[in-house]
C-alpha cells in the first residue's frame, strides 16, 4: 500500500496525497456525532466506519487508559490510515485506550463484539473522500478510472461485472431500486448497447446521454449520472444489506443507556435508520434522541459540500431485551468479508 502523507487541520480534518492525487477529508457532523455519543471515560465504543479515523480519534481522545475503542472498515487502505491516526499522541501514551481494528463489514458486529458490552456505536455511512477522490477506485463519474467501486478491494464483485455482464432488466431493476432513478429502463438499454464500457468516464457519458431530461440544460441540477453511480456502488458493496444487519445487531451489542449514532447520505439509508429506531422506540428497545434528523449547518456545507445530504439520527438503548440474534443477513450477492488483519 502507498504511504499517504497526512496533516491535521481543523479539528478532526485530515488531508493527504495518494498516488499523486490530493484528497481532503473533514468528518461530517463531527461535533454533533461526538456530542450524541456522549463518550464516557473508561467506556467501550465502536466506530463501525473508521474511514480516515476522524471521528474515531475524537472518541479515543475522550476514553482514557481504561477505555476501549473497536473499529471496523471494509477498506484496507482506510484501516491503515486510521491505524496510524489512532496511535497514542506523544505524551498521552499512559492515558490512551486499548484499540482493536477489524478489517470486516459492520454487518459482523454481533459476531465480533460481546453482547451488551458497548457504550456507543457510531456509523458514518457511505464512501470517504479518500475513496471518492482516488480515481483508481472507480467511484467517481468525474474522473477517468476503472469500473471498480469496491470498498473492500478483496471482495469479488466489481462495477465492471455489473455494467458489462448483467442482463438489461436486472440492470434496470437495480438502478431503479438503489438509485431511485426514474429513467432506469432507458439508462439500462443505453448501457447494454454501448458495451463494452471501459471506464467510469465512459459510463458517465453513456448514462448522461440517456438520462439528461430534455428540459434540463447541461450544468443544471445534479449530474445525470449521479443516481446510476449511487445505485451500482450500493449494489457492489451490499450497502443496504449491511446496514440492515447493523441495525438488527445494535440493540444486542449496546448496553442499556448506551447510544447509537448513524449518519446517512441518501434517503434509502435514512429511511432504514428512521424505521428501525421508530420501531425500537415502540417496544422500548430504543429511546429516540432525534425526532427529526440533524443536518449540517450552512457553514459546514460551505466548507464541505458532501455534508449537504448528511442526516444524523441518534437513539439511546432502553432496558427492553431485543435485537437480532447476531446472525448476518444473507447478502444480496452471497459475499462475506473476513478479518484479514
Ligand atoms: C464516510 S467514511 C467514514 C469517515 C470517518 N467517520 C472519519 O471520520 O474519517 C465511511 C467509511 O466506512 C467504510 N464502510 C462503508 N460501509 C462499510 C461496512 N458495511 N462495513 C465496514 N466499513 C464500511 C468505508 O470503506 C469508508 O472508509
Amino acid at each position: 500500500m502507498e504511504d499517504p502523507s497526512e496533516s491535521k487541520g481543523r479539528e478532526g480534518a485530515v488531508s493527504g496525497a495518494r498516488g499523486g492525487r490530493g484528497f481532503s477529508h473533514a468528518p461530517v457532523l463531527y461535533k454533533e456525532a461526538i456530542d450524541f455519543l456522549a463518550v464516557r471515560r473508561g467506556g467501550t465504543y465502536i466506530d463501525a466506519t473508521l474511514g480516515l479515523g476522524g471521528h474515531a480519534s475524537a472518541i479515543a481522545a475522550r476514553l482514557g487508559a481504561e477505555g476501549r475503542l473497536i473499529g471496523f472498515d471494509k477498506d484496507t487502505a482506510a484501516l491503515e490510515m486510521a491505524r496510524r491516526r489512532l496511535a497514542a499522541p506523544e505524551g498521552r501514551e499512559q492515558d490512551w485506550p486499548e484499540i482493536t481494528l477489524h478489517h470486516a463489514s459492520f454487518a459482523e458486529i454481533a459476531e465480533r463484539v460481546a453482547a451488551g458490552s458497548a457504550d456507543g456505536v457510531l456509523a458514518d455511512l457511505g464512501v470517504s473522500s479518500m475513496q471518492l477522490e482516488d480515481a483508481g477506485r472507480g467511484f467517481s463519474f468525474q474522473a477517468e478510472g476503472p469500473l471498480d467501486m469496491r470498498m473492500d478491494p478483496q471482495s469479488e464483485l466489481t462495477a465492471d461485472q455489473v455494467v458489462n455482464q448483467f442482463d438489461e432488466s436486472d440492470l434496470a431493476d437495480l438502478i431503479y431500486e438503489f438509485g431511485e432513478e426514474r429513467r432506469s429502463r432507458r439508462i439500462a438499454r443505453a448501457i447494454v448497447r454501448a458495451r463494452p464500457i471501459k471506464s467510469t468516464a465512459h459510463l458517465a457519458q453513456v448514462v448522461s446521454a440517456a438520462a439528461r431530461p430534455m428540459n434540463q440544460p447541461k450544468g443544471k441540477g445534479i449530474h445525470p449520472a449521479t443516481l446510476t453511480f449511487q445505485a451500482i456502488r450500493i449494489y457492489v458493496n451490499r450497502e443496504l444489506e449491511d446496514l440492515r444487519a447493523l441495525l438488527g445487531s445494535a440493540p444486542r451489542v449496546i448496553r442499556p443507556g448506551g447510544r447509537l449514532v448513524v449518519i446517512s447520505f441518501h434517503s434509502l439509508e435514512d429511511r432504514m435508520v428512521k424505521d428501525a429506531v421508530r420501531e425500537g422506540a415502540r417496544s422500548g428497545v430504543w429511546q429516540m434522541l432525534t425526532r427529526k434528523p440533524v443536518i449540517a449547518s450552512e457553514e459546514e456545507i460551505a466548507k464541505n459540500p458532501r455534508a449537504r445530504s448528511a442526516k444524523l439520527r441518534a437513539a439511546e438503548r432502553g432496558e427492553t431485551r431485543g435485537g437480532a440474534p447476531g446472525k448476518r443477513a444473507v447478502g444480496l450477492l452471497g459475499q462475506r468479508s473476513t478479518d484479514r488483519r
